[in-house]
């Protein structure tokens, strides 16, 4: 039994556990990417950026298979939404730019969702059908002595999908990035206001590839707010995150009902 599956948390050196000979160069590459991340369109004043993709892994492969992205007018996207059928958020799709198609074919990349996903734990009929995953390139940015850069929800939450895993890429000159987990019960609050017996981990990743992972329903988690260090350059955070969800069968009555009054496509 994994401490992920016992306790609901867990913390990788991803350095140690996927060492092979280039990894430098892809981490290299993987870290380029950061750079030309885009200003996240759904929260400007928040001094974030990010990218977007998303991949099925089919259980009982070993392969992580990325699905095509979208060409728009505003380039190459991925569209993001929670289960399409889900009544509430079926006009919530949003279209984040695509993880570009070079990276995608990065093996250290593809290790570290295959390491994520072989963390991961199912019921025995989820394991019939491809797992999706949803790869999120996120990097916080400060310039200015008073600017903060904060992640969303600012507190801690639980995000819904059944996992969540967390990856530092890069860190420059921040001050803050605490990352904090707790029980179910204490989300809604700042790790400051809890009690420590319900706090269970606190940690700051502060090397390329420290990570940890979420079972979502047995925990809650946060990341503090970043500001600019003491030294005279940006400071920055760059992380990825990866969540996996089932493929989710609806009830067949709910699509029959969302099928009368969608527009529907061909598959082509
Ligand atoms: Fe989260």
């Amino acid at each position: 039994m994994s401490f992920l599956r016992n306790n609901g948390y867990e913390y990788y050196d991803l350095k140690e556990k996927l060492q092979y000979n280039r990894m430098e160069e892809d981490l290299e590459e993987v870290k380029q990417e950061f750079e030309g991340l885009p200003v996240d369109a759904y929260a400007k004043e928040l001094n974030r950026y990010r990218k977007y993709a998303r991949a099925v892994i089919i259980p009982g492969t070993d392969e992580v298979q990325w699905l095509p992205s979208i060409q728009t007018e505003e380039g190459e996207m991925y569209k993001y939404f929670q289960g399409s059928f889900n009544p509430e958020y079926t006009n919530s799709a949003r279209d984040f730019p695509a993880i570009s198609a070079g990276l995608r074919s990065n093996r250290l990349l593809n290790d570290i969702v295959m390491f994520d996903y072989k963390q991961t734990f199912w019921r025995e009929e989820d394991m019939l059908l491809p797992v999706h995953a949803g790869i999120h390139f996120v990097k916080l940015e400060v310039e200015n002595e008073d600017d903060i850069a904060v992640s969303s929800p600012n507190h801690l939450h639980q995000d819904g999908e059944p996992f969540t895993f967390a990856h530092l890429i890069h860190r420059q000159n921040v001050e803050g990035g605490l990352n904090a987990i707790g029980t179910p019960e204490v989300a809604g609050n700042v790790p400051e206001e809890v009690e420590d017996s319900q706090l269970l981990k606190k940690m700051t990743l502060t090397e390329p590839l420290e990570s940890y992972g979420v079972f979502d329903p047995m925990v809650s988690h946060y990341v503090a707010p970043v500001t600019k260090g003491e030294e005279d350059m940006k400071g920055q955070r760059s992380m990825i995150l990866i969540d996996f969800q089932p493929t989710v069968c609806p009830d067949p009555d709910e699509i029959s009902a969302q099928l009368k009054k969608s527009k529907l496509k061909f598959t082509k």
